[in-house]
């Protein structure tokens, strides 16, 4: 597994205002160019989540992206809908249940047409029951990785199709800080989020084969408005994950703060 830088080089047209890369082998080779840039760019971010969802579709919003999501409920839709409003920014969106394959698939399908073509799909969702790795049920194990590993194969397998042909066409997979000894509780969590991490490294190759990046955003910090990671600087890694020439994994992990160093006298 490589890690990757989150700028994207100097001059590169994936700064701000671009985001395709002249940098790839495969089909993004003509991304750069005009006149092979499709008419539209379309993001579809499944799983929103209340964190930094709203903040991530407007980052791209802002960049002429067409907008979609694909949410469990209508409640989120409705909110993600009402909040990007306030900027002027109309959201495409289908209520499915990650873990229902052809509802999945149906929604994702209809949601990149509603955006004028797939160009970024944000796997997002996730899952987590506590429980600790010698007391939680089989049955929590298995709704957990259902959401954060199996819903996740399931939408890289219908974007791989929709994004064959298309330049810049990247998938998004939103990971969490890698825990050798997962944080207290949320053991299943720990697992699904390393599982969908295996996941990337293991079909990587087989998209990148047909001209399709696949992309882990590592997220090593809580999210909140009040930090260690701020919304908008997750957003703002996210266009960089995309926007970057190359690289497969891209961590944001809060700034360290800067610790006094003892000063010994010179001469004890
Ligand atoms: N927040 C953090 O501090 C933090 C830190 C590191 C990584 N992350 C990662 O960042 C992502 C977003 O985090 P968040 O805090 O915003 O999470 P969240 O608020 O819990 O949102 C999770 C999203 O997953 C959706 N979801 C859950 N089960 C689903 C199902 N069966 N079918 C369809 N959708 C389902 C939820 O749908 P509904 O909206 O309909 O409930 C929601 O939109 C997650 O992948 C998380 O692991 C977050």
């Amino acid at each position: 597994m490589s890690t990757g830088p989150c700028e994207p080089a100097p001059g590169h047209p994936g700064g701000p205002g671009g985001g395709v890369d002249r940098d790839r082998d495969h089909a993004g080779d003509r991304a750069g160019d005009p006149e092979f840039a499709p008419a539209t760019r379309g993001l579809v971010v499944v799983g929103p989540g209340a964190s930094f969802g709203s903040d991530l579709l407007r980052r791209f919003g802002r960049e002429g992206f067409a907008l979609g999501v694909v949410s469990r409920s209508a409640d989120t839709l409705t909110r993600v809908r009402d909040e990007l409003a306030e900027d002027g920014l109309a959201v495409h969106g289908a209520v499915a249940d990650v873990t229902d394959q052809p509802a999945l698939t149906t929604a994702i399908q209809r949601v990149a047409a509603d955006v004028g073509g797939l160009t970024v799909l944000v796997y997002n969702a996730k899952l987590s029951i506590r429980g600790g790795a010698l007391t939680v049920k089989a049955e929590t194990m298995n709704q957990t990785l259902a959401v954060n590993v199996t819903g996740a194969l399931t939408a890289v397998q219908v974007a791989a199709d929709l994004l064959v042909d298309r330049p810049a066409a990247t998938i998004l997979l939103t990971t969490a800080g890698s825990r050798t000894e997962p944080v207290a509780g949320r053991f299943a969590l720990a697992i699904g989020k390393a599982g969908l991490a295996a996941l990337a490294d293991a079909v990587r190759p087989m998209l990148a084969a047909r001209g399709v990046r696949l992309r882990t955003v590592v997220l090593d910090g809580r999210v909140d408005a009040a930090g260690p990671l701020r919304p908008g600087v997750v957003a703002d890694h996210f266009w960089q994950a995309f926007a970057a020439p190359r690289g497969d994994v891209f961590r944001l992990a809060p700034a360290r703060r800067a610790t006094p160093v003892a000063q010994l006298p010179l001469e004890v």
